[in-house]
């Protein structure tokens, strides 16, 4: 069964633009993605998005649908009532390239800026033994696609350009959390977490675990625990050597 649309996407490029509006034939079982894809087929062959899996595991079509962070290609048209206009416009925290695709770079200088796995001098690959819980809890912050709509929605950066250069965001703390935990990563992440990282801006709104498309319990799971931490060790330093000498 098919229906007619209403659209209003985004359009513009040089930090100029404004939304535009569209009527199009939506069919049954059609995802915003597929609506985008019409339209360049039929009405704006140069509208610009940003899209490879359409299976929601590239992270690529991160968009904002409604106002709300989502990734175009598992959004349904059923979702919405075929009288409702959808308003479809870049993620707001990041500069805009043209129409949909925005700039993310600041999110790779940020993963950039986190050191790798720093296992100890003293055990070589083949030599490390992990407990299935260190194996787990880590999984599933693995999970992460990158499609970067929680650092997208988190407050402390979304209206503040001037906080960008002192956080990283929910994406890239909770990799710092994820190799605090690890038992044979021997850098010091908790200072790096609040000094460079800026762990400390985080006031654990949970924005970013409700718009994660894989359930990540960001905040709940790797940001709440590592603030536990960094305050565990201001107060007792012995703390932090103890807690990784005796996971190991
Ligand atoms: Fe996307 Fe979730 Fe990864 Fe954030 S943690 S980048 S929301 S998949
Ligand atoms: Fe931002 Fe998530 Fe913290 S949205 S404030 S990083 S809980
Ligand atoms: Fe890959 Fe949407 S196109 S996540």
């Amino acid at each position: 069964m098919s229906y007619k649309a209403k659209f209003k996407v985004w359009r513009g490029e040089g930090g100029e633009g404004k939304l535009e509006d569209f009527t199009v034939e939506v069919n049954e079982g059609e995802v915003v993605l597929d609506i985008i894809h019409r339209l360049q087929a039929t009405q704006a062959p140069d509208l610009a998005v940003r899209w490879n899996c359409k299976a929601g595991k590239c992270g690529s079509c991160s968009m904002e649908i409604n106002g709300k962070p989502r990734l175009g290609c598992m959004t349904r048209m059923s979702t919405f009532s075929e009288d409702e206009t959808i308003t479809v416009t870049p993620m707001r925290t990041f500069p805009v390239i043209k129409d949909l695709v925005t700039d993310v770079s600041f999110n790779y200088q940020k993963a950039r800026e986190v050191p790798s796995f720093t296992p100890p001098a003293d055990v070589r690959p083949g030599e490390y033994r992990m407990k299935q819980v260190d194996v787990e809890r880590s999984q599933e912050f693995r999970k992460c696609i990158e499609c970067f709509m929680c650092n997208n929605v988190c407050h402390v950066i979304r209206d503040h350009e001037e906080n960008k250069a002192n956080f990283s965001g929910p994406r890239f703390l909770m990799r710092i959390a994820e190799l605090d935990m690890h038992p044979y990563d021997v850098a010091d992440r908790q200072e790096a977490a609040q000094s460079e990282h800026g762990l400390g801006y985080c006031n654990i709104t949970k924005c970013c675990t409700e718009v994660c498309p894989e359930h990540i319990k960001i905040t709940d799971n790797a940001l709440i625990p590592m603030k536990e931490r960094v305050v565990d060790r201001k107060y007792d330093p012995l703390v932090w050597l103890g807690n990784k000498i005796f996971r190991r």
